[in-house]
């Protein structure tokens, strides 16, 4: 079966990101690694290095995950001028109903990310897109957790990770990088039930449509 030209059952999706010291970095591919084991076809983009064909990918993708360091409470600047850039595609639907999810990393164990997730949502909102949320309890919230319980800093709107402000690449949390796999695994998931719901409601509307009185 087929949705937009591709395998219904392997949707496109990109993780679009921005690191600035590469903790973030680590963490889209491990969104991406998620998405590929249960079947996505996936493509990273940095998006403070994006190329035309970047652009081609995100607009045919099915769905988009976003990623942002936290810097000041909020997503990076590098973040926020690709989301400037994304103007004219908000105005023409160009993204209107992908799926969108979003994930962010900060130095500090809370460090503010809430607010970061909450850009990534409103920015997917105001291209009409639909969001997943992480759909993961929150993790090391009694005395039986620990820190390596998946969704370890309890989110729910995404995924939040944190890594110490001087540790290298290697030292992103393993708890974290496993909560990005599975949000991964969870907008693929949803997207191919999107594309097989939109595939069988356009089959089943196409008859009734050709048959519908006109005036
Ligand atoms: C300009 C700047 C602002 C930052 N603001 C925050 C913040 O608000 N909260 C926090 O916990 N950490 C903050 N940090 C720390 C980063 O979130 C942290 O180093 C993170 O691992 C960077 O991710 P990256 O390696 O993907 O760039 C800030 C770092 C920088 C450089």
């Amino acid at each position: 079966m087929t949705h937009n030209g591709s395998d219904i059952a392997a949707p496109a999706l990109a993780v679009a990101y921005q690191s600035g010291f590469g903790h973030t970095a680590v963490l889209a591919d491990a969104v991406a690694a998620g998405a590929r084991e249960v079947g996505a076809d996936v493509t990273v983009i940095a998006v403070d290095r994006m190329t035309e064909t970047d652009w081609d990918v995100l607009d045919g993708a099915d769905g988009i995950v976003f990623g942002s360091a936290t810097y000041m409470g909020n997503v990076s600047a590098g973040f926020q001028a690709f989301a400037e850039k994304t103007g004219r595609r908000c105005v023409e639907g160009t993204w209107r109903d992908k799926t969108a999810a979003g994930f962010t990393n900060s130095g500090a164990k809370s460090g503010d990310k809430l607010g970061t997730l909450m850009s990534l949502a409103v920015f997917a909102a105001q291209h009409h897109m639909h969001w997943v949320n992480l759909g993961l309890p929150p993790g090391w919230n009694s005395s039986r957790g620990s820190e390596s319980d998946l969704n370890r800093l309890g989110f729910w709107l995404g995924a939040g990770a944190q890594t110490d402000v001087d540790a290298g690449t290697d030292r992103v949390h393993a708890a974290d990088i496993q909560t990005c796999r599975h949000l991964g695994a969870r907008v693929a998931l949803v997207t191919r039930q999107l594309n097989i719901g939109r595939s069988a409601t356009s089959a089943e509307s196409s008859p009734a449509a050709s048959s519908a009185p006109t005036r």
